[in-house]
């Protein structure tokens, strides 16, 4: 591996060049604005460099929090025309200007991290913050629950835009009436690595629709064709509330409704259970059809405390047929694309959290990954994603996440920092 040291001051180069004082972007040109998860990875690469530069990354985000309890996925703290969807498009009904859709709720997670990395510095910081994580949890739980298993209703809100989860149900859109629009990602980045025109077309028919109803919940329910109960969200949300609680618990906090709620998030997970791939599958709230898609996210179990031998297994066999895990899908599926975003290449941060939840089980797995994860960044720089097949950096370049999640966790000198 190149110099650990150096890559260290490169990584925190790139987030300091993509820090905009109270929030980072997560990369120049392609993503002017604040994301969601991004934010909340880019808490804990700051840990080590500053954590009151930490704690304010999380706090600009709930900042955004709306008045329902939603935390939106992108936050316009500018206007920016180099990125489509805008504001003006999304139409957010929050208290500063955003989309109207949410992430995977990983803050809460991370700011336990920070917690428990500097409990005297950081307790007013997280005590502040706790009610809000609360109200968004508690959003989740009351607006997107299908037999206990957290829904989207974007396939943008799980983070993995163009996964091969949610073909059926996109298929089932018919975009009428969406008109002529202007993509601006392709013109930062090779469209062979972008979603396509099919899922752009049905991406803003869904934006349009809810902003159209004024982002209200009742009126999606009724109305949104797009609910698939998915591992992302209802993995990360599980971990968020055992982080919750026993933050709470440390804080004292009433933190009462919370266990309850892990009861049924944990039988939300068995209802992914698809026996036809034996894995953690997405499901189609209208419909019930599976996606029959061995994801990334599929291998969150362990982060959200749940093992089988079975994702054991599922697990070995995709690391071992390419050289880079863990791939955003089974190679051995025929939608398998090495380059083209969620179908295929690998992602630091997935990478990250299902090393967490591998390490929490004990399993040897976690420190390959981890390894291998190092490995691929030393060699190929702090990408987007990367190609699972050659390692070779897709998407966006310096990359906030990316270099986050090396100086957290795949850095050699990530304990030490
Ligand atoms: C893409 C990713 C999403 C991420 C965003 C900003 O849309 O799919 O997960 O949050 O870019 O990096």
């Amino acid at each position: 591996m190149k110099n650990a040291d150096k890559l260290d001051a490169l990584a925190k180069e790139i987030m300091s060049g993509n820090d905009k004082g109270h929030y980072t972007i997560p990369t120049k040109g392609l993503y002017p604005y604040q994301w969601n998860w991004d934010s909340a990875f880019a808490a804990i690469g700051f840990a080590g460099i500053s954590m009151d530069r930490a704690w304010i990354e999380l706090e600009t985000l709930m900042a955004a929090q709306w008045s329902d309890g939603m935390v939106p996925h992108i936050i316009f703290h500018t206007v920016d025309d180099s990125y489509f969807p805008g504001p003006d498009v999304w139409g957010g009904v929050g208290p500063v200007p955003s989309s109207g859709v949410t992430q995977p709720p990983v803050a809460a997670t991370m700011a336990r991290q920070l917690y428990l990395k500097d409990p005297q510095f950081s307790r007013d910081r997280a005590d502040a913050l706790f009610d809000g994580l609360l109200k968004w949890h508690r959003w989740f739980m009351d607006w997107r629950l299908d037999k206990g298993a957290v829904c989207v209703t974007h396939p943008w809100e799980a983070g993995r835009d163009n996964a091969p989860d949610w073909d059926g149900p996109m298929a089932r859109i018919d975009p009428q009436g969406v008109g002529e629009y202007t993509r601006r990602d392709t013109a930062h980045v090779d469209s062979a690595m972008r979603p396509t025109k099919f899922d752009y077309d049905r991406y803003i028919w869904l934006v349009n629709m809810g902003n159209r109803l004024k982002w209200n919940q009742q009126a999606l329910l009724k109305e949104n064709p797009f609910r698939v109960a998915d591992p992302t969200m209802t993995f990360i949300l599980l971990r968020a509330q055992r982080d919750l609680l026993a933050l709470g618990q440390d804080l004292g906090k009433d933190v009462g409704s919370i266990e309850a709620d892990i009861r049924i998030l944990e039988a939300g997970c068995q209802s992914l259970w698809n026996d036809a791939t034996s894995a953690y599958d997405s499901r189609d709230a209208h419909t019930g059809e599976w996606a029959n898609s061995i994801s990334n996210a599929s291998f969150l179990c362990w982060y959200a405390g749940i093992d089988k031998s079975e994702m054991r297994k599922a697990y070995d066999r995709i690391m071992k047929s390419c050289q880079f895990g863990v791939p955003s899908l089974d190679p051995d599926s025929d939608r398998f694309d090495a380059r083209r975003y969620w179908r295929g290449p690998v992602w630091g941060i997935m990478n990250m959290m299902i090393a967490m939840g591998m390490q929490e089980h004990n399993m040897p797995q976690a420190d390959e990954l981890k390894n291998s994860t190092a490995g691929l960044i030393s060699e190929h720089g702090f990408a987007e994603y990367f190609n699972p097949l050659d390692g070779a950096p897709a998407g966006g370049k310096s990359f906030t996440w990316t270099a986050a999640i090396w100086l957290a966790w795949a850095s050699p000198n990530a304990s030490k920092t």
